[in-house]
């Protein structure tokens, strides 16, 4: 039997991830710093450990409520409404996911009909891209490489008299690969424009914690009834491994989400769930002090690289430094990533991943130790001195 046959071709059309491939393609470099993955270099806290082993100790190893156990609902429901003012019902509005990337597929299964479009301003983080061809939809770039990195509401605009049965848009704050955020005026310019359409709003905040200017503004304060809002504990708490997103969303689409999050995992883990109470509750402000920290390393990061001439984006929040690859460097972002690997030993990812408006960039995840960092951005300057030669 010819096994290519059987599988369904929309599937089979699909690009493998960006990042992961690329993070394979130069695994094998000895003595490699990775500055690849987005993933805190922190540990879990102790106290949600702690919560986690006690949970298991007393037995929380069943099946709990698929959307999720409601204390679980609850804390999360809380957590947004302390964090950002905003409100989600926890028995209609909110349901547990295993990590936001379990709620990106679920909302486009729901959303999306056969050939339906997902708007997607980028360079984006690329799974929303791979997971709408996984959902049978077609997705639309935004490439916001001329507008500073930023969707704004006059080129949304002109997107939506384009396709105006758009069923979704995402929006990512702060952003990856970017970093970028968005002000108020700006969110409120962009629900100005989009509360004129049948498009949901899928406001990926999962690095809502980190931001360094000011306050991060959920996307639901302005357009709430037409806003779906993703946010976890992967970044905000360094429980990249544990597995946990919810999604917040007005009743009647949680309604069906729900139907798709149930068949796709039923509830996620119970004891989890357990760890997760302890971090939306307890663990409320655990993120500031990584946050401080991550600040420095961002500012050791784009000094060093404007010391050789590297112009980055601005970068506001999340992790991320997104680089300009030298205008002397002869290739393309994969080039250079690749020679930064073999010649250098420095991980980072080619803008193209991130689709349109990434090629010509370089993206650094600065979730890495002091001293990673130092040592790669000195292997950096030596191979571009070498380079410059
Ligand atoms: C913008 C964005 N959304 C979602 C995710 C996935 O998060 P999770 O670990 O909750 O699946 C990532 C991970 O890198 C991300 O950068």
């Amino acid at each position: 039997m010819d096994l290519s046959k059987i599988i369904n071709s929309n599937i089979a059309g699909i690009e493998p991830e960006g990042i992961s491939t690329f993070s394979q393609q130069i695994a094998g470099t000895p003595d490699l710093i990775k500055l690849t993955v987005g993933e805190p270099d922190f540990k879990t806290p102790e106290h949600i450990k702690a919560a986690a082993i006690k949970a298991i100790n007393t037995d929380q190893t069943h099946y709990t409520a698929p959307e999720g156990a409601i204390e679980t609902r609850r804390a999360a429901s809380d957590f947004l409404a302390k964090k950002y003012d905003v409100h989600y019902e926890p028995e209609s509005e909110i349901v547990i996911t295993i990590g936001v990337s379990e709620a990106i597929l679920d909302v486009y299964l729901a959303l999306l009909n056969p050939g339906d479009e997902i708007l997607i301003p980028a360079p984006a983080f690329p799974v929303y891209a791979g997971a709408v061809q996984v959902a049978g939809g077609k997705v639309v770039f935004i490439d916001t490489s001329n507008d500073g990195f930023k969707l704004t509401a006059d080129k949304l605009a002109e997107t939506l008299q384009h396709h105006p049965n758009a069923k979704g848009l995402i929006l990512t704050c702060p952003n990856n690969p970017t970093g970028r955020t968005y002000s108020e005026a700006e969110l409120k310019a962009i629900a100005d424009v989009v509360k004129n359409y049948d498009t949901i709003v899928i406001s990926d905040e999962i690095y809502s914690e980190i931001t360094y200017g000011g306050q991060h503004h959920s996307f639901a304060k302005y357009l709430r009834d037409q806003t779906i809002v993703f946010n976890g504990l992967s970044k905000s708490h360094a429980m990249t491994g544990w597995r946990l997103g919810v999604i917040f969303a007005p009743a009647p689409l949680m309604k069906q989400l729900k139907k798709v999050h149930l068949f796709n995992t039923y509830n996620i883990s119970a004891f989890i769930q357990a760890a997760a109470i302890e971090a939306f509750t307890n663990g409320i402000n655990d993120a500031a002090p990584m946050r401080d920290v991550y600040k420095q390393r961002r500012d050791l990061v784009t000094s060093a690289l404007a010391s050789v001439g590297i112009s980055v984006v601005n970068p506001e929040g999340a992790f991320y430094i997104f680089a300009k690859v030298p205008d002397n460097f002869d290739g393309t972002s994969v080039d250079f990533c690749l020679a930064l690997a073999r010649d250098a030993h420095v991980g980072v990812v080619p803008g193209s991943a991130f689709g349109p408006g990434g090629e010509g960039y370089f993206r650094i995840s600065y979730a890495a130790s002091f001293d990673d960092l130092t040592e790669s951005m000195n292997r950096i300057k030596s191979f571009l001195a070498v380079k410059n030669d």
